[in-house]
């Protein structure tokens, strides 16, 4: 659809200005069909400011979560995951393993959601996962060897889950216990990793790696409002920063039990 090659676009051009010519003749339509397009994308809630001889700039993506705002900012051979957004659902993780169950997928993907009503944590814990508050997602990675540290996966979400907050934000977390990532002395997020293995085989045939990041949350249930914090990050783009992750994530994921990664990750050690 124009509408998202506009969108791809927009993001890809960050601060500068995208000529509706440009994208006019990119796309083989008429400058009435940008300016119809980029009209479509406002009434989304994307904000998108336009001047005359310079063109379109994306404002603010207004933070709502869509595929096309995170493909455009996902790099290499994660453009051609297969992503699911929601705005609401139980658990991304309980969605990973239902599309592996029905065989809707069975490669590399990602599912995001806006809210959880059933966000899980370890050891039957729930996961607080207001609307829009949020960053709750699920990487699945099929593996193609057999792999002797399961751990690894938890340990190396950790490691993108903290490269890509610092990247956009410049904010340093630490990691405690390999699930926690915390700010501030407080819990900020939680990684629950899980593994789909085939019964026939006995082999783990899928990671799911479960991220749970507190943004802009402001209020916390009781059991747990002493220990969670939120980033604070109303700005933050929740489209970038998920793709970010998964930029992170998946080279890592793809070399294996190799433990190079390791001594950075003992440096966010809290
Ligand atoms: C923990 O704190 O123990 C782990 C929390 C993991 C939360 C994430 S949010 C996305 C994914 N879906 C879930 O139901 N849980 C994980």
């Amino acid at each position: 659809m124009l509408k998202d090659m506009i969108l791809k676009e927009l993001i890809e051009s960050g601060d500068e200005a995208v000529s509706g010519q440009f994208v006019a003749e990119k796309y083989g339509v008429s400058r009435n069909a940008v300016w119809k397009a980029v009209n479509s994308l406002k009434a989304e809630g994307y904000v998108i400011s336009s001047a005359t001889n310079k063109g379109y700039r994306l404002v603010s993506d207004n933070n709502i979560l869509s595929e096309q705002a995170i493909r455009a900012c996902l790099k290499g051979d994660c453009r051609d995951m297969p992503v699911y957004v929601y705005d609401s659902i139980d658990s991304t993780n309980n969605e990973a393993k239902r599309l592996l169950a029905d065989s809707s997928e069975s490669g590399h993907m990602l599912i995001a959601a806006e809210e959880q009503q059933k966000g899980r944590g370890r050891y039957g814990k729930s996961f607080y996962s207001p609307k829009g508050s949020g960053v709750y997602m699920s990487v699945v990675f099929k593996l193609s060897e057999i792999i002797r540290e399961p751990k690894n996966f938890t340990t190396k979400a950790a490691v993108a889950v903290i490269r890509a907050v610092k990247n956009i934000t410049g904010t340093k977390l630490s990691v405690k216990g390999i699930n926690d990532i915390y700010y501030n002395g407080k819990k900020t997020g939680g990684i629950l990793t899980e593994a789909v293995s085939d019964l026939e085989t006995g082999r783990i045939e899928h990671v799911i790696a479960g991220i749970g990041i507190n943004l802009v949350t402001d209020s916390f249930p009781e059991e747990i409002k002493n220990r969670a914090i939120s980033l604070n990050e109303p700005a933050l783009s929740k489209n970038k920063l998920i793709a970010q992750i998964v930029n992170e994530i998946m080279p890592l994921y793809g070399v294996g039990d190799d433990e190079s990664y390791m001594s950075e990750y003992e440096g966010y050690l809290m």
